[in-house]
């Protein structure tokens, strides 16, 4: 039986930029695309190198590139800073008094940071590592709230040499202890807490339990103080970031590494098994952040942006910090809940601060499309001017809602494609130039070879279904899997040989926009057709009812798979058989009979990642009717999954 399929799902809208967006845009042109992205597949040294001299580097570099598959040098025998780039660069310029970051809190109280404020923060925190005893290639790990001090503790690694490993600051202190033993961190930056949903989230005191058992390498424990609360603070290892900050001086010049130092070592979980500890490195990850941010958030010196990500993930890494950072953007940060105090708080927050560009997640904007549109229309979005999305396929519906209600109608949509190992965006619109559909990433950033491939490696038609893969190196690639180059070499390149292989299904359509159709394990396989999680999904969310939806398959004698859906509805929205029978039906007509559910169950919420990804693994194993054994410490709340499990038995 062939596992390549056919997509089944149609969408026939289309949204070119307005002509105002577009002449204003630094790439303008579909043609300029085009005759860009043929330069940066066949010359990527010319691309690459021209790309990189817009940056500051402290030796020029020797070759642009040394591929020996699958390992990749770029900006081989350069010299440069990472922090310098981000921050120093811009002190010589009109940006050095400018906002760098602009940060509110939860409880409201805001703070900003200009570039030379920010400068003088970096440089004494770096002096307050070096005093700590770190040196250039330690490992750091950082568990903080979203406070400027999360960017300071990462920018100031970068600056002396340290390799950071942010750690999300919902993860408890087994994920920890997990990290600290991976990567051999001697020192950790944390706070007493941060705020969330009113409450205080303690961090601190999980950092005591995962160095309880005396196992790790840690010698040192910074502390913030953010919260306030009374925490233990242990003699000779925990001390706190003033008082240490009041002991150093700003002056802290930028010694120059190598292109291929380790930046960052960031945590991601694999469909099995341990954590991987995906490795950047400094130039390239530069070179690819700072190039994605320019062109596809087309920053301007005017803009405020804002990506609602947080710093514990890639996105908040490369879209919060490196990137905007490297091109001198003013970057908002907000550490605590969308709910909190009340449903229009991202609304209030655009409007206060007057934002131009936000970066969100699909996870996010089902969220609000449930709580209703009186909230953002309560506020004043005009100041808006493009919108992106990142962390899941975005369903068609939630991309028109984005469009309308948060949009206004006139701001581009950049649905950006990408990985924690892809370190930027790979596939994604141009927002002055690629005309638009809903649900789809659309075309390939420069450099990047994306194409979809049969089991046999071969590349497939218009519309069908394959796998994902990259098929030439990029700047920004993960280097290796921290300590475990055999993992590396498995896990992304040996499906197809010195191919890299993403893990997604996709499809390309006629246009060759590409369509993220779930991750390759998820895919359904009904009677020998084969389904993407995310059309099935993209079609239940496209009737009024439904807020969120997953697809998962459960075993079945005859059709090898029968298809389950888990739904959510919409406030306001009763759940009841005769709903559920309409939603079979609705996506029997959407897409087929073939895909029409055999079993539809509402639920109050479906079990997530604490990045917000929908966690399909689980579910198939409650339509099992088995105990849910897998991972589960990536999960947000456990309760949803022993909710599913109890419900399921009654349902059968
Ligand atoms: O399945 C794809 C999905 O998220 C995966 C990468 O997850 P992570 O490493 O946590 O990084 C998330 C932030 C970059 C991908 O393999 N994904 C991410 N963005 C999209 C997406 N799926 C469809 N469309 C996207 N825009």
């Amino acid at each position: 039986m062939s596992t390549d399929f056919k997509s089944l799902q149609i969408e026939n809208r289309v949204f070119p930029p307005s002509a105002e967006f577009q002449a204003k845009a630094r790439i303008s042109s579909m043609d300029e695309y085009k005759k860009l992205h043929a330069e940066s597949i066949n010359s990527p040294d010319t691309f690459w190198a021209r790309e990189a001299s817009e940056l500051t580097w402290q030796k020029r570099w020797d070759k642009v590139l040394d591929w020996q598959p699958p390992f990749a040098k770029w900006f081989v025998g350069a010299k440069v800073n990472v922090s310098e780039n981000c921050v120093d660069r811009h002190l010589t310029t009109h940006r050095k008094e400018k906002v760098a970051i602009l940060w509110e809190g939860e409880p409201g109280d805001t703070r900003t940071l200009t570039y030379a404020q920010l400068h003088v923060e970096v440089c004494k925190f770096a002096n307050v590592l070096k005093a700590q005893g770190i040196k250039s290639g330690d490992r750091v790990l950082i568990y903080m709230p979203m406070v400027p001090e999360a960017a300071i503790a990462m920018l100031a690694c970068s600056r002396i040499g340290a390799v950071h490993s942010v750690v999300f600051g919902g993860f408890s202190a087994e994920s920890i202890k997990d990290r600290l033993h991976d990567s051999g961190a001697i020192a950790i930056v944390t706070a007493d807490g941060g705020w969330r949903r009113g409450k205080i989230v303690p961090l601190k005191p999980h950092v005591d339990t995962a160095l309880s058992s005396g196992e790790s390498n840690v010698k040192k424990v910074i502390v913030l103080k953010r919260t306030g609360q009374e925490i233990a603070m242990q003699a000779g290892r925990d001390t706190w970031w003033h008082d240490e900050v009041a002991k150093v001086d700003a002056n802290c010049p930028a010694e120059g590494f190598d292109a291929e130092h380790p930046l960052y070592i960031l945590y991601t979980s694999g469909s099995t098994g341990k954590p991987k500890g995906i490795l950047h490195t400094s130039g390239g990850y530069l070179v690819g952040t700072y190039c994605t941010s320019k062109y596809v958030f087309d920053l301007r010196d005017d803009d405020v942006y804002w990506c609602t990500a947080d710093v514990g993930w890639v996105t908040g890494h490369s879209y919060i910090v490196y990137g905007p950072l490297a091109n001198g953007a003013t970057a908002l940060m907000y550490e605590g809940a969308p709910d909190t105090p009340h449903f229009g708080r991202f609304w209030e927050i655009i409007q206060k601060h007057k934002v131009t560009i936000l970066y969100t997640a699909p996870t996010a904007i089902r969220a609000f499309i449930k709580w209703g549109d009186e909230h953002p229309n309560k506020y004043d979005l005009s100041t808006l001017r493009l919108l992106g999305s990142v962390g899941e396929p975005i369903n068609p519906e939630a991309w028109m809602w984005y469009h309308t209600v948060i949009g206004g109608g006139r701001c581009p949509i950049v649905d950006t494609w990408w990985q924690t190992e892809t370190g930027s965006i790979m596939i994604t619109p141009l927002p002055g130039v690629t005309p638009t559909k809903p649900g789809t990433a659309t075309l390939p950033f420069f450099g990047v070879d994306a194409a979809i491939l049969d089991e046999d490696g071969n590349e497939v038609g218009p519309n069908e279904g394959g796998k994902l893969v990259i098929r030439k190196p990029w700047p920004s690639m993960l280097r290796t899997i921290y300590g475990d180059a055999e993992r590396y070499q498995q896990t992304y390149w040996s499906t197809y040989k010195n191919i890299y292989l993403a893990g997604d299904s996709s499809r390309r359509d006629e246009d060759g926009y590409f369509w993220i159709l779930g991750r390759i394990d998820d895919v359904l396989n009904v009677s020998g057709h084969r389904l993407g999680t995310a059309e099935v999904e993209s079609a239940l969310v496209s009737h009024p009812a439904v807020a969120e939806a997953a697809a998962v398959g459960r075993p079945d004698e005859i059709k090898g798979q029968a298809v389950v859906v888990f739904v959510t509805v919409k406030a306001g929205v009763q759940p009841s058989d005769a709903l559920a029978a309409e939603l079979k039906k609705h996506v029997g007509n959407v897409i087929g009979a073939i895909a029409r559910p055999d079993d539809v169950r509402f639920t109050a919420a479906l079990p997530k990642t604490r990045s917000g990804k929908i966690m399909r693994r689980l579910l198939k194993e409650v339509v099992a009717g088995g105990v849910v054994k897998g991972d589960t410490t990536t999960l947000e709340d456990f309760s949803v999954v022993a909710a599913l499990q109890a419900s399921g038995k009654d349902d059968e």
